[in-house]
């Protein structure tokens, strides 16, 4: 039986309990991250770690991120599994109070969970199997801090359910003035005319790790250039690649926007270029 990481401790799944009194649960009051592993090794350990204390400074719930810690945290969830490809869910709420009361307690000490799990195996643009996406759109309807790896996604989970109630694998979303922020649980990039386009970060969209990795393996290693610049709606509608990129994705080829074909619903040639050089430079960063 598989064992996760809480408090300290590694105990079996079924025995691993939290009050609930405990925040997280009550609301959402916690910062997680999701940390990919490839034959046991972090992609991006440090970016990750990097944006987990700047989320917890945010809400201001006082954890010590310690690097190699987390480390050896993450070897000893992965090495539970033969699994080649893994993905490290770590959490950590703002604790538990002994009321529930909106105001931050001063004296709780925040709950740290972290399990790993299977993913699918990495993009390879060489290989039969590349994993392509369905996606849809709507109008983005979530909170106004979404650049916070928050535990509170409600909104995001509505709009998952929206794309899955659609008949397709994710949705991109869009704010008021028709411009793309990010999909329910990856950021978006587009090509077109051989540019590829993102949308710059703001509060609006998380700063995906993997967007950063893409963009930086991009102008590492090839000569492909890459601009963080609003995309409208129609624009993505008229893109001749659109892709999306999340840990667990790596930069997935969106082969449907709307039931409408993107290049003619096969992975693009700048995908092909884009992936080549993320898997050259992931274990890098
Ligand atoms: C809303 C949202 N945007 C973007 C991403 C991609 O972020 P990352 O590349 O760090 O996994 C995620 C990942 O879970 C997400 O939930």
């Amino acid at each position: 039986m598989s064992k996760v990481y809480l408090n300290g401790a590694f105990v079996n799944t079924e025995e691993a309990k939290i009050s609930p009194m405990d925040r997280g649960f009550l609301f959402g009051d916690g910062i997680y991250e999701v940390i990919p592993t490839y034959s046991g090794k972090p992609v991006g350990l440090k970016l990750h770690m990097q944006r987990m204390k700047n989320g917890l400074k945010e809400v201001s719930i006082d954890y010590p991120v310690d690097l190699n810690a987390w480390t050896d945290i993450i070897d000893k969830l992965v090495s539970q599994s033969s699994s080649e490809s893994q993905g490290v869910y770590i959490h950590v709420s703002r604790g538990t109070d002994s009321k529930r009361y909106h105001a931050y307690p001063s004296n709780t000490a925040p709950t740290v969970f972290a399990y790993a799990f299977d993913t699918p195996p990495s993009q390879d643009s060489l290989s039969a199997s590349i994993k392509g996406f369905h996606v849809t759109t709507g109008e983005d309807l979530r909170w106004q801090r979404c650049h916070i790896k928050s535990t509170s996604l409600l909104g995001n989970v509505m709009h998952f359910q929206q794309g899955q109630d659609a008949g397709v694998d994710e949705i991109i979303l869009y704010n008021e003035r028709n411009e793309i922020t990010e999909a329910a649980a990856c950021n978006v990039f587009i090509v077109k005319d051989g540019v590829i386009y993102t949308p710059p970060l703001d509060n609006h969209l998380l700063p995906g790790i993997t967007r950063k990795i893409t963009i930086d393996a991009i102008s590492k290693y090839t000569d492909i250039g890459v601009k963080e610049a609003p995309i409208s709606l129609d624009e993505l509608l008229n893109a001749d690649e659109v892709w999306i990129t999340s840990s667990s994705k790596e930069i997935g080829p969106v082969l449907s926007v709307d039931g409408k074909l993107v290049n003619d619903g096969e992975p693009g040639e700048v995908w092909i270029k884009a992936q080549e050089a993320y898997n050259k430079y992931k274990f890098t960063c």
